[in-house]
């Protein structure tokens, strides 16, 4: 295989329904995925992400909608004769052959030639940092090995779309975090259009051009990380994306102000006072960031709290406060706060806090 430029590879899915007997697995889906791009799907178990992933190979009939390749429809076209190559969830290797035959072997049973075969072997082991280890057998390999070799059948051929299904997820936490990484520097080198798939939201911040958020076979927000980490579409996003997750409290609006239920108020910006000028109550969305400690003796505080657990992370820790009644989180240098402190003032930015209608989640602001 050649570091050549990808060929194309856009995708487009329109209306794309899938239905198991009763079951709506999947909602009236349209998604764009352009040429190149590295394209996240994330979202909580169940909520469809594998039936998408299955539908684009053509493993799975969509019930109804369209799926176009480089603008020519996919209806009849069999999955093998798509020009994609899927990484499974439980990718298994053939125990009793080499990494160089398991690398090798989708090629050989499309009667591809022997010299052929090598030469794309040696290309893409040597991609993978695989090159020492090609007369081994899957057994004498490590896991992370191992993954790089599935992804290694996987590239072989070089498809138009990589469909990689939760490829890590067999991994323990530090493989992963090195293995992400490698995954995205394979896909820059080579430019190949892919579509990912995991539950974990770290790996859609740190991996995507683009994230999808999917929820009970729904698409929620299409966006890039910043734009749905800043913007969330509505509290679900919100909640489901960042870590430590955003808190949410119900505050009334009066007059440009938030009052929370324990008799707080905080002024919005004129944006977000307008925004809610019509409304009576809101989901305030708070990420731990905007919850910001005031030194002692300053003044300036939005409220006060007595402090529950603080959470060491290293150069910061994520303190839990009380506003409005609810627990929240906020994110403060380590070695400021201590578990039990009282009496503390915090300031919230109120500039960048989310604000959700009350009936739905959807984003006010
Ligand atoms: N062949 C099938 N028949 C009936 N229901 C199905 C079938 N395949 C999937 N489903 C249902 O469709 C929904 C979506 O399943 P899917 O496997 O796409 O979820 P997922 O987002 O990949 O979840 P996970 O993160 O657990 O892998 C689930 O409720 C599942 O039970
Ligand atoms: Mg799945």
């Amino acid at each position: 295989m050649s570091t050549r430029e990808a060929p194309l590879g856009h995708l487009t899915l329109k209306q794309v329904e899938k239905r198991f007997g009763g079951f709506v697995a999947l909602h009236a889906v349209d998604l764009e995925v352009e040429d190149g791009e590295f394209l996240v799907l994330v979202g909580p178990s169940g909520c469809g992400k594998s039936t998408l992933l299955r539908i684009i190979a053509g493993l799975e009939s969509v019930s109804s909608g369209e799926i176009m390749l480089d603008g020519e429809s996919l209806k009849d076209v069999p999955p093998r004769d798509r020009d994609m190559a899927m990484v499974f969830q439980d990718y298994a290797l053939y125990p009793q052959m080499s990494v160089a035959e398991n690398l090798g072997f989708g090629l050989k049973m499309r009667g591809r030639p022997r010299d052929e075969i090598a030469d794309r072997v040696a290309a893409v082991a040597e991609i993978l940092e695989l090159t020492p280890l090609l007369l081994r057998r899957p057994r004498a390999l490590s896991g992370g090995q191992r993954q790089r070799v599935a992804l290694g059948r996987a590239m072989i051929r070089s498809p138009e779309v990589f469909l990689l299904d939760e490829p890590l997820s067999n991994l323990d936490a530090k493989l992963r975090v090195g293995m992400r990484m490698e995954i995205r520097r394979i896909q820059k080198r080579v430019g190949t259009t892919s579509i990912y798939v995991t539950h974990d939201q770290v790996e859609a911040m740190t991996m995507a051009d683009r994230i999808v958020v999917m929820k009970d076979g729904r698409i929620q927000q299409i966006g890039d990380p910043m734009e749905i980490y800043d913007r969330p579409a509505n509290s679900f996003v919100g909640t489901f994306i960042g870590s430590p997750p955003m808190s949410l409290i119900e505050a009334a609006v009066d007059g440009g102000m938030l009052v929370f239920d324990d008799g707080v108020r905080v002024a919005l910006p004129a944006d977000r006072a307008s925004a809610v000028a019509s409304v009576g109550r809101v989901l305030v969305g708070l990420r731990a960031e905007h919850v910001e400690i005031v030194a002692p003796g300053k003044g300036g505080a939005d409220f006060r709290s007595d402090i529950g657990l603080v959470e060491n992370h290293g150069p910061e820790s994520i303190a839990v406060a009380v506003l409005g009644g609810v627990d929240i989180l906020a994110r403060v240098p380590s070695g400021e706060l201590v578990a039990g402190a009282s009496d503390v003032g915090f300031r919230l930015r109120a500039d960048r806090i989310s604000l959700f209608d009350m009936d739905g989640g959807a984003a006010l602001v």
